[in-house]
């Protein structure tokens, strides 16, 4: 049995499965520039974030109706309940999908089918985040949350707002609007920060957008006062460490820094981000960071708990503490 835990930095277009992928691109008339599923796989070799952005994007072409939103996120539970997820909140990219043409209602009625008897079905409560496309205009933000109104809790599934997508030159600061426009309508708010943009964009997400936890925020530590701010007001950190090998953020696993950032007291959590694209779930990717990183069993409960912790999960703490007494009672084989 794995370890359970919270995933808290998925993006549901980045467990897009090529075998999913061209299913579903032969339901739908679309063709893909790759023979079958192995040529596909051949491309999944990155150099940055672009270089993966690119692929992601151009693969979503492929998801057009509400049941292939509910496919992808049906398979993506499924896999993450086998892997210990207990809870799941899980990005979407609204923007994405609004160019192609493709309906708010659309997405978010196909997810939220999956999503709604996740509990019951996979016995993974989860949460939805719509993400603002950085390297698109605020403006374009502010339309997406328009669109996004019939569909935000109490009433739908989307709990919170966040920032993905190209960091480099799209500092946090251009989408403050948008994100006080979030806050008043009671979302939570995430950004990803520190992923291969400077730490005062981390800096800037907190300050400015009001960011409650800020996703990646690995390279808060080229500044040790960042640090010292996120140690002391206990601003989780979503890391993704096999992202990071494979954007080339860090070298190889065993040179990343997760043990460091758990020793300066970071409250770090460890998510798989696009698990289709980067090579691991959940507790594949718990797997890989005690191989290569040497976690003991009581460092590994730490992110466990952490994950919980870190959850939106105020408004049912008798759930959180249901969770964490999960983690507590968990026996490593
Ligand atoms: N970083 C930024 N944007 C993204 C990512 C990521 O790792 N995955 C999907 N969109
Ligand atoms: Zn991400």
């Amino acid at each position: 049995m794995p370890l359970p835990k919270a995933e808290l930095h998925l993006h549901i277009e980045g467990t897009l499965e090529p075998e999913l992928a061209f299913e579903l691109a032969a339901r739908n008339g679309v063709t893909l520039p790759y023979a079958d599923t192995e040529e596909l796989r051949t491309a999944y070799e990155f150099s940055d974030l672009q270089s993966f952005l690119d692929l992601y994007y151009g693969l979503m072409a492929v998801l057009r109706t509400e049941e292939d939103f509910a496919a992808l996120a049906d398979a993506y539970l499924a896999r993450a309940a086998a892997q210990g997820v207990r809870h799941a909140e899980i990005f979407f990219d609204p923007q994405a999908h609004l160019a192609r043409g493709v309906r708010m209602g659309t997405v978010v009625e196909g997810l939220g089918r999956a999503l709604d008897r996740a509990e019951t079905v996979h016995g993974v409560s989860t949460q939805l985040i719509m993400c603002f496309l950085r390297d698109e205009s605020a403006g374009s933000a502010m339309e997406a949350l328009e669109a996004a109104r019939p569909y935000l809790a109490p009433f739908g599934p989307i709990t919170g707002v966040g920032l993905d997508s190209a960091e480099v030159g799209h500092p946090p600061a251009k989408f403050r609007e948008v994100y006080e426009a979030a806050a008043a309508l009671g979302l939570r708010r995430v950004a990803h920060a520190g992923e291969e943009g400077p730490p005062a964009y981390i800096t800037e997400a907190l300050d400015v957008l009001g960011a409650e936890r800020i996703d990646h925020g690995l390279r808060c530590l080229e500044d040790p006062e960042v640090v010292a701010r996120l140690v002391r007001d206990r601003v989780p950190l979503t890391l993704c460490p096999l992202s990071n090998v494979r954007l080339r953020a860090v070298g190889t696993l065993a040179e990343h820094p997760l043990p460091a950032m758990l020793d300066a007291g970071l409250l770090c959590t460890v998510n798989s981000d696009d698990p289709a694209y980067f090579g691991g779930y959940a507790e594949d990717t718990f797997d890989a960071v005690r191989a290569a990183l040497g976690l003991s069993p009581e460092q590994l409960r730490e992110l466990a708990r952490n994950s919980f912790t870190a959850a939106f999960l105020d408004h049912d703490e008798e759930r959180r503490s249901r969770y964490l007494a999960e983690v507590e009672a968990y026996e490593f084989p």
